[in-house]
């Protein structure tokens, strides 16, 4: 099972401009979360500072009981073993042949032999749909292959916990479908936890667990994807639905009257329900679409049921339209549970006002807590 990462309290500058302060999450063991926010709002810079190239001045990351802000050089070596990442534009190595530039951190982190090294490159270029693609360079193939071969790099050494920078930036709509499918079936195989940073609407309604999104240096929402899908908050609907009215202005904030002459326009036009088809796979309204499942014939993904007991937990914190959305995708058992008070909601450490049960997690650990958010709490 992947693991936790406790992101507390976590600032982050370079000289005197701040880029977001204060951001406090968990990603939850094994679940797909998705990062949303403008361009320039420091996404790429949050997930640089989860594998400790960048350093936060404030705050903490844990993760297997190590806080990486802080943790000496030696042990920031070790957890880093533990994180698959994709970059924004896949960083292959230009001179290398899909072979040599996924077979790379075995050869620079392992003592595996190359007839090893062969299988393991192999296996992942198959689970990524590049087999026979070794020889290739990476001038040579379309975009879309060099993130497949991006995303196979990531994985040759099972990670634990993968990042992924917009992987599907750059391509077209079916290809970012199959991405989608292939990120779940992903998860349900290698049960890691996931963090997906991207611009796409579709991905972001349909991929994740948990949904966040960063706005003017904070982090607005986080918290399971019924939330911020069912969310009235004008920054989150302005996203989710991919519109020029409201809060986001194209470089600097639009002052209040100026967004209430808007909304009141867009209103007058019938709202998100009417507002055409957004960019980037906005589809307007606030419904709560399906997820994702894996392919079939592959494993169920064994997150789904954690995950399903832990919201179970916080029924009590939302609203009622949240709360519904998250009854619907409850099994029986479970609502049942909730409903007759076998969740006591907990005031747990760090301001995260749930935790889980006593069985599930080490006393005073919070490890698969999620704190949601309002925009307006401190
Ligand atoms: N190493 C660095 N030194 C100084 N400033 C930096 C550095 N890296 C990023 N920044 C600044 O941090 C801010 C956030 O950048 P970041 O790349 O994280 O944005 P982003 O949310 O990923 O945007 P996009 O959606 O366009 O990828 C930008 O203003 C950028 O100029
Ligand atoms: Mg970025």
């Amino acid at each position: 099972m992947g693991v936790a990462v406790e992101v507390s309290g976590l600032t982050k500058s370079f000289g005197s401009q701040n880029i977001w302060s204060d951001v406090t999450l968990t990603l939850p063991p094994g679940e797909i979360s998705v990062l949303l926010g403008p361009s320039g709002t420091g996404k790429s810079v949050f997930l640089k500072s989860l594998v400790g190239l960048l350093k936060p001045e404030r705050g903490s990351i844990v993760i297997s009981d190590t806080d990486i802000v802080t943790c000496r050089e030696h042990r920031l070596y070790e957890v880093r073993k533990l994180f698959g990442v994709l970059f924004q534009d896949g960083a292959l190595f230009g001179s290398m042949n899909l072979f040599d530039n996924i077979a790379f951190p075995l050869r620079e982190h392992t003592k595996k032999s190359e007839s090893e090294i062969r299988r393991i490159v192999l296996e992942k270029m198959d689970m990524v749909g590049l087999q026979g693609a070794e020889g290739k360079l990476p001038g040579e193939i379309s975009g879309g292959m060099r993130k497949r071969a991006g995303l196979a790099r990531a994985l040759v050494l099972d990670p634990e916990i993968i990042l992924f920078d917009e992987p599907d930036s750059g391509l077209d709509p079916v290809r970012v479908a199959y991405l989608n499918q292939l990120i779940v079936d992903l998860n349900a195989q290698i049960d890691a936890t996931f963090l997906i940073v991207t611009h796409d609407i579709g991905t972001a309604r349909t991929v994740p667990d948990n949904l966040g999104l960063l706005f003017r240096r904070h982090l607005a929402m986080f918290g399971p994807r019924e939330q911020l899908l069912t969310s009235q908050e004008p920054v989150v609907r302005q996203f989710l639905n991919g519109r020029r009215e409201g809060p986001i202005g194209m470089s600097e904030e639009k002052d209040v009257a100026q967004v209430e002459a808007e909304m009141a326009a867009l209103e007058a036009r019938g709202g998100d329900q009417h507002n055409g088809i957004g960019p980037k796979g906005a589809s307007g309204g606030d419904a709560v679409p399906p997820q994702l499942d894996p392919s079939p014939g592959l494993p169920e993904r064994q997150a789904v049921r954690r995950r399903q007991e832990r919201v179970a937990r916080m029924l009590h914190e939302f609203d009622p339209a949240t709360a519904e959305a998250i009854r619907a995708s409850l099994p029986h058992d479970l609502l049942a549970q909730a409903d007759a008070g076998a969740f006591t909601p907990t005031a747990a450490a760090g301001g995260r006002h749930w935790a889980p049960g006593p069985d599930a997690v080490p006393a005073g650990s919070a490890a698969t807590a999620v704190l949601p958010r309002s925009a307006g709490e401190p």
